[in-house]
């Protein structure tokens, strides 16, 4: 067992204390490039299923008119986050553990127009047979107690690397404009009241919850609405396009 020597000559012990560091460095220099690497995978994995979002999204506004996504964001947990986590969880911070446990390292953010588009993006995305389906969270269907919704699905997606292939898992959240508003809100009121949220805050947060519901429900039926009827406008363009059809009354009076 090393333990330090108080006899030691003073010399010798600074020469111990440089040797030591430079093990360390070394140590923390190769623990740098596994973390590296290990983060870059996630980012691999994270830009792959971005890639597929916005294949679904140019193919479904080219083929049916109509964009079902407004904004997607991506995002990778730092190591400092990651290491938090770990904590919280009171698990062990290798990096086989944090594979293991920590299964939103990737997280891709979609925001959507309708309820119907997350769950036909959702469809999508898990039908494609390279995607494999951790897990899924209906918070839609099942609102968490504070008024939360969203749809969660955890995927496994492959990484094709110079020498490997690796499976990432990458965490979707898909929500609509309104509940995207709402989960922001809640968020900050989250971190400023650090999770002792009080009841005269909680309450109208919930009502708040339910109006976005109520919002979604009239945007959904507004939406079909208008795409199940033609436009005006279009009537008008094509009424005048139409070649003029001789009124039967009136052809051959001349
Ligand atoms: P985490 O350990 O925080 O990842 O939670 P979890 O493993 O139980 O997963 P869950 O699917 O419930 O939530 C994951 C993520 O969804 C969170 O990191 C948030 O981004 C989001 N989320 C979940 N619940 C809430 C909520 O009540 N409010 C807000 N604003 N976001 C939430
Ligand atoms: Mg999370």
């Amino acid at each position: 067992m090393t333990t330090l020597d108080s006899r030691q000559e003073p010399t010798q012990a600074t020469e111990a204390t440089v040797l030591a560091s430079s093990a360390d460095l070394e140590l923390l220099g190769s623990a740098q490039g596994e973390l590296r690497r290990f983060l870059l995978e996630y980012r691999f994995g994270m830009e792959e299923v971005r890639t597929k979002i916005s294949i679904l999204q140019q193919e479904f506004l080219a083929l049916h008119d109509h964009n079902p996504i407004e904004h997607v964001s991506s995002r990778l947990k730092t190591p400092a986050s990651i290491l938090a986590k770990v904590t919280r969880k009171g698990v062990g911070p290798s990096l086989g553990v944090v594979r293991s446990t920590i299964t939103d390292i990737a997280g891709l953010r979609v925001t959507c127009s309708f309820v119907s588009d997350v769950y036909r993006m959702a469809e999508m995305l898990t039908g494609q047979p390279d995607l494999t389906v951790l897990r899924v969270r209906d918070y839609i269907a099942r609102p968490k107690p504070n008024g939360y919704r969203s749809l969660h699905l955890l995927v496994s997606v492959p990484v094709f690397l110079s020498t490997s292939v690796v499976d990432v898992p990458v965490e979707i959240q898909l929500r609509t404009v309104a509940m995207d508003a709402w989960a922001s809100l809640e968020h900050k009121i989250h971190y400023k009241y650090q999770a002792d949220v009080p009841d005269d805050v909680t309450r109208p947060l919930l009502e708040a919850a339910e109006s976005a519901n109520h919002m979604d429900t009239l945007m959904e039926g507004l939406h079909h609405r208008v795409h199940s009827t033609t436009p005006i406008a279009t009537e008008r363009r094509q009424a005048r396009d139409q070649p003029s059809v001789p009124n039967s009354a009136t052809a051959g009076r001349r």
